[in-house]
């Protein structure tokens, strides 16, 4: 619901008071695509995409002038750079050059008329009528992906037939039967058991979450395509309301938080002392759970997902994103895809699996460390946080990383995806980036397991916590909404502290804000206990991994530059979710449960 208010109040024009606009009509237009689909159907044509820098061939420019002007704010586009997708073979006739040279030949004949010089910035591709229309048949990687996907069909196939034929049969053998669609689908709709009803809100938030990433993501990658008028994109940036949206990207490491608090949590309550074989158990239960969902998704990007659609866009979109993928695939096997080339990423949501899984381990460990001081864990993991945050402000103080806000509200670098941007990579996306967020989790842990006798609820504290639960949602989005104040402070300490900051004071306000609700239990609780946000939340990881790619393939193929306004980016994201819930429910179905029940039999 913040999600669409926020949209709907991005609908609010912001003036650009210092243009006007007929000025506005005299700058070049930004981005133009010529017909693919014609061009490339001759046997001789040939199509390029990609990005010219203008410069003035002569002074005075008055043209130029107003594009430098006009690039001054950082919430625009920089104008003097143009994206062209241009049928090379129609514009340019000298077939005997190579094809980057025709298409910069091109670009420079239609600067000339405009007084201007174009420099080639960057090419995506140049695709030929053999490239295009050649029918090439399937390499290893893609043929391993066919192979692994039978696989998973004919076992589901096969358990199934085997669970149907043995359903009044004792001596039914159960590791058999545990792929077993039937059997998989009842135990996911299954109702929630747990002794624990507060932490039931949890599925509730989880679901919400992953869908406003899901529109969220869908919107960027739709301004990472050629936008029709680029102008919608730049309101939406400028938009002060839209900066919780902006400033959202926090809300990712709250994951983290209540995936060590789980940790914490599921460990201390056992009564079993947990030692190194608990840890490599825990270790294996994870890897089965993520890994063959991760690795069928990251597998399917890197072989068969450019050949699903086509189109001027789409090469540029999907083809450089494929080969990462195909590159890092053993990293993201290994879980280290955020360590290994963290500039290249293939699938951009992918990363915090791998954080996830470090994280966990770390929770894991410190966990098993802290066992041994019982009581006085507590204050020692403070300490611990405390160190983690002045690690990360260090870190970004030497390295001059940033937080998003100072990246995500500058037009051009939403554009590019964030590309050549070291502080995601480096930061964003690092194991030390989500340090704090780990320790803090495994805190809340830690005080809920030794609180638990104590009554929480005695009058004078539960006032308290009536009173921040009433505020923690004003705070929050106050919080987000500084970041217009804040994006203006360049000063290099103020943007470490910032950074190092900034995520830690969200999850502390979002821990107590938990904590509130949990204690309170009232109407709104209630809400979140219905049954069906448990079965959704299962589909979270799927649903992380898949989104991107489906939403690439809705938009992707667009022939012409896309419309982007609000109430384009509703339909797109919407869509978005409709397409993934159902196949994450596949993969959940006949994957992930499958393989996890099944080294559930075996780790028995
Ligand atoms: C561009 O801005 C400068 C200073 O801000 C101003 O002097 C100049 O007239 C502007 N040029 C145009 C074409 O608006
Ligand atoms: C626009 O892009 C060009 C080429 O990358 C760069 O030289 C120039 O500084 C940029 N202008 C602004 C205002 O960012
Ligand atoms: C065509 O391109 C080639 C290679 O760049 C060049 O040598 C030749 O002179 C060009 N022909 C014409 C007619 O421009």
């Amino acid at each position: 619901m913040l999600v669409s208010l926020c949209l709907l109040a991005a609908l609010i024009e912001v003036k650009a008071a210092d243009f006007n606009g007929e000025d506005y009509w005299l700058l070049p237009r930004l981005f133009d695509l010529d017909n693919y689909d014609e061009c490339l159907s001759h046997p001789d044509g040939l199509y390029c995409l990609g990005s010219f820098h203008l410069t003035p061939a002569e002074q005075p420019n008055h043209v130029y002038d107003l594009m430098t002007n006009y690039s001054k704010e950082l919430y625009r586009f920089n104008r003097t750079v143009i994206r062209r997708g241009w049928c090379v073979s129609v514009r340019e006739s000298n077939v005997t050059a190579e094809p980057m040279n025709r298409f910069e030949h091109c670009a420079a004949e239609w600067a000339r008329s405009r007084r201007m010089r174009a420099r080639l910035l960057r090419l995506e591709y140049c695709k030929s009528h053999s490239d295009v229309h050649a029918t090439r048949s399937p390499d290893k990687s893609e043929l391993a992906f066919l192979i692994a996907i039978a696989a998973i069909i004919l076992l589901n196939a096969a358990s199934t037939a085997y669970d149907y034929a043995t359903r009044n049969n004792e001596k039914k053998i159960a590791l058999l039967a545990t792929w077993s669609v039937v059997a998989n689908w009842r135990q996911l709709v299954e109702p929630y058991k747990s002794q624990q009803k507060s932490l039931q809100v949890v599925h509730g938030i989880k679901v919400i979450a992953c869908a406003c990433i899901c529109i969220v993501h869908s919107a960027i990658l739709l301004y990472s395509l050629f936008l029709y008028e680029p102008r919608e994109m730049e309101q939406v940036i400028a938009n002060p309301l839209t900066m919780t949206i902006q400033n959202s990207t926090t809300v990712v490491h709250m994951f983290i938080v209540l995936s060590s608090f789980l940790t914490a949590h599921n460990l201390l309550r056992s009564d079993k002392q947990f030692g190194f074989g608990t840890f490599l158990r825990l270790l294996a239960k994870r890897i089965i759970r993520l890994s063959p969902v991760c690795l069928l998704v990251i597998g399917f990007a890197g072989t068969w997902w450019p050949r699903v659609s086509d189109g001027p866009l789409w090469p540029a979109a999907v083809a450089e994103q494929s080969k990462i993928c195909r590159e890092k695939f053993w990293s993201h096997a290994l879980f280290i895809n955020n360590l290994v080339e963290p500039d290249k990423f293939c699938l951009l949501p992918t990363w915090y699996i791998a954080v996830d899984m470090q994280m966990s381990i770390l929770a894991a460990i410190l966990t098993m460390i802290l066992a041994k001081f019982s009581k006085k864990a507590v204050p020692i993991l403070v300490i611990l946080f405390i160190g983690a945050i002045v690690l990360n402000a260090g870190l970004a103080y030497i390295h001059e990383w940033k937080s998003m806000l100072y990246f995500a509200t500058v037009t051009e670098n939403v554009h590019t995806l964030f590309r050549d941007i070291p502080s995601l990579g480096h930061f964003y996306m690092s194991p030390w980036g989500s340090l704090p967020a780990c320790i803090a989790g495994l805190t809340v842990g830690h005080l809920v397991h030794f609180t638990e006798g104590e009554t929480l609820g005695n009058t004078h504290k539960r006032r308290l916590h009536k009173l921040f639960y009433i505020l923690c949602i004003p705070i929050l989005v106050g919080w987000s909404m500084l970041g217009n104040y804040f994006q203006h402070i360049r000063h290099p300490i103020f943007v470490a502290a910032y950074a190092a900051l900034e995520r830690s004071f969200f999850q502390i306000m979002c821990i107590l804000a938990c904590i509130a609700l949990a204690i309170i239990n009232n109407l709104s609780l209630h809400a979140f206990t219905w049954r069906g946000w448990h079965l959704l939340a299962q589909l979270s990881l799927p649903v992380m991994q898949i989104h991107w790619c489906i939403a690439l393939v809705i938009i992707g193929q667009s022939p012409q530059p896309v419309a982007a306004s609000v109430l384009n980016i509703l339909p797109v994201g919407v869509t978005t979710i409709c397409f993934t819930y159902p196949l994450a429910l596949l993969l959940t179905l006949l994957v992930e449960l499958p393989m996890k029940r099944t080294f559930d039999f075996i780790l028995r």
